[in-house]
């Protein structure tokens, strides 16, 4: 599984020392769809029943399966 992204931020994240609690873990968006860059929101929820070998793009709550790639 794979999904095409579409970011259009320029430049990096910035997280400031009071972000990270200490004690608590803070958890990055690796998926690519939070809403709450760089921070997780649960959206890789969506990514659970995406398939091996497929690749898929995400609008809002629509997903697409790409094909031809
Ligand atoms: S890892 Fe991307 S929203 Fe959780």
């Amino acid at each position: 599984m794979a999904r095409l992204i579409r970011n259009e931020h320029t430049g990096p994240y910035r997280i400031e020392p009071e972000d990270f609690p200490v004690g608590k873990p803070m958890f990055i968006c690796a998926c690519g769809l939070s809403k709450n860059m760089p921070r997780c929101d649960g959206s890789h929820k969506a990514c659970k029943s995406e398939e091996s070998g497929k690749v898929y793009t995400y609008e809002g709550d629509d997903r697409k399966e790409v094909t031809g790639i």
